[in-house]
């Protein structure tokens, strides 16, 4: 048996399925990009038939991104195969996945088919995959639940007529871990053909298990684990690639398998796909989170001091983490930050190194240390400004005990100038109601949250939120010391959004059902 484990990542798949995380074409061709750099194996890029922004997301991916095999989804229907095949014809290795539900509960409530019509759709879409690339992968949907007889004979019968890997999912996160390893050894002793496939896995987090029922898969055979960047994906999520690689990288002497992970890109990775989907990481999110490297009692910080194995079983640069926390400060130059930019595996053009280096300089004059963490948000706010939105040129607002909250705001797009105020339940909220009356728009606000970059009472502070209107929704993302001007600013980012999108194509149409 190989002992490399071949890494699919669904991040702008099952991930991007999340509510609320959904990303334009551009910002998937973005993350895949970054997938590229990651050195993942497969990108499942969409759910081609879905909408029309997916198939055009999968195509663009597919002719930008040469190294992985790009995927798309299909269910196990002709029109899905169909709509695979085109969205791919550009992928250098197209690979298309299709599925059917296999569990009891699921061909009698949800397909009201026998087991026979459903072997029958899924070879036949097999089949039908094949006769477009070599590369064709089957899941037996709920598979974790499928009675171990008929998920035996569905997959020797897929295999036969072609399917080159198959998935086995725990699409409802149910599985427990010593129990999913054996159904995976089961699968390898009782399905005669089964040396003709690879064994994958795709686990849902339910149970907060989907890491653990994917490294017990390894143990008994699987070969390709489907996991998402920060565990994103339906309801609690899907199993974080992040957490697989560096368990099977570090427990090596355990598993005995590599993968082909570039894990010194994880972190950066990390921050794209929260950025462009608007989740946040929660700081104690294993690998990624803001404190996964963080040691705060006397004596851990000591423990590490003396020697860092103590209490540090991964180097936080394995995974990009930048090792020094404090960087630069107002008296640093160009050069010095020029180089830590470079570090932190930044490739700027002149005139961005140049605006990066004007908003390091004012993020200086405001705050004592500038961390690498700092430095990031910065990068990637000024990345986040595109042409034809508007910008907040000027904020005033005022709050205190018995004043009411007012904010006045101007905002520039080219040449045209807004400027007004409005009052509100605070200074947020004010700065909120006079962005909606200047643009004449009344989104709702369906999530805020506010975090700090780094630590001490200068910090950077940075605000998500996610804003509704015109059946989208839409999230922004800013950061700065003062936290009502990071409000605003992130605000005004969804609403651009907003504003954006609602001029273009409809988002997802079809369902993920067969
Ligand atoms: O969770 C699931 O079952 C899926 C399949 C389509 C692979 O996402
Ligand atoms: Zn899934």
């Amino acid at each position: 048996m190989s002992d490399r484990v071949i890494v699919f990542d669904t991040t702008l798949r099952d991930g991007e399925q999340c509510p609320g995380a959904s990303l334009t074409p551009q910002q998937k061709l973005e993350v895949a990009l970054q997938l590229g750099r990651l050195n993942v194996d497969v990108i499942e890029a969409g759910f081609a038939i879905a909408s029309p922004g997916d198939f055009e997301g999968i195509q663009l991916v597919a002719r930008h991104v040469k190294r992985p095999i790009i995927c798309s989804l299909a269910r196990a229907l002709p029109k899905d195969v169909e709509a695979a095949r085109q969205a791919l014809k550009k992928a250098k290795r197209p690979r298309i996945h299709t599925f059917v539900a296999t569990s009891d509960v699921h061909m009698k409530y949800k397909l009201n088919k026998a087991e026979d019509e459903v072997i029958q759709l899924a070879v036949a879409a097999v089949k039908l995959a094949r006769k477009y690339t070599d590369d064709v992968e089957f899941s037996p949907e709920d598979a974790a639940r499928t009675r171990h007889d008929f998920l035996f004979k569905v997959l020797e019968q897929v295999i036969d007529a072609g399917a080159r890997t198959v998935n086995i999912p725990d699409t409802v996160g149910y599985a427990i871990p010593v129990e999913f390893g054996e159904t995976i050894r089961a699968i390898k002793n009782n399905v005669p053909n089964i040396n003709k496939a690879v064994i994958s896995v795709h686990c849902h987090n339910d149970f907060g298990l989907s890491s653990a029922n994917s490294l017990a898969a390894v143990l008994n055979g699987a070969r390709q684990v489907e996991v998402t960047i920060n565990g994103i994906g339906e309801r609690a999520g899907n199993a974080s690639l992040e957490e697989v690689v560096m368990a099977l990288k570090t427990r090596k002497d355990l598993f005995k398998v590599t993968t082909g992970v570039c894990t010194e890109e994880i972190y950066k990775t990390s921050r794209l796909v929260s950025k462009l989907t608007g989740f946040v990481v929660q700081k104690n999110k294993a690998i990624v989170g803001a404190n996964a490297f963080a040691h705060e009692s006397g004596i851990h910080q000591d423990g590490v001091l003396k020697y860092r194995r103590t209490y540090e079983i991964m180097h936080p640069k394995e995974v990009g983490f930048g090792e020094s926390k404090l960087v630069l400060g107002k008296h640093s130059g160009r050069h010095a930050f020029m180089e830590r930019m470079k570090a932190l595996g930044f490739s700027l053009s002149p005139a961005q190194a140049e605006e990066a280096f004007e908003r390091f300089k004012r993020l200086a004059d405001q705050k004592k240390e500038v961390y690498d963490e700092d430095l990031m948000t910065v990068l990637e706010d000024q990345a986040a400004k595109a042409p034809d939105t508007y910008q907040l040129t000027y904020l005033h607002a005022t709050s205190g005990t018995g004043v009411v909250p007012t904010a006045t705001i101007r905002l520039t797009r080219g040449n045209q100038t807004l400027e007004g105020a409005a009052s509100g339940d605070g200074p947020v909220d004010a700065c909120y109601k006079a962005i909606d009356r200047l643009l004449g728009v009344r989104p709702k606000l369906v999530d805020y949250s506010i975090q700090s970059v780094t630590s001490g009472k200068d910090a950077l502070g940075e605000v998500t939120v996610r804003v509704q209107g015109n059946g989208l929704v839409e999230h922004g993302r800013a950061a700065a010391t003062d936290i009502i001007e990071a409000s605003a600013r992130a605000y005004l980012s969804a609403v651009n959004r907003l504003m954006l999108n609602g001029k273009k194509s409809p988002r997802k149409t079809a369902t993920s059902q067969p």
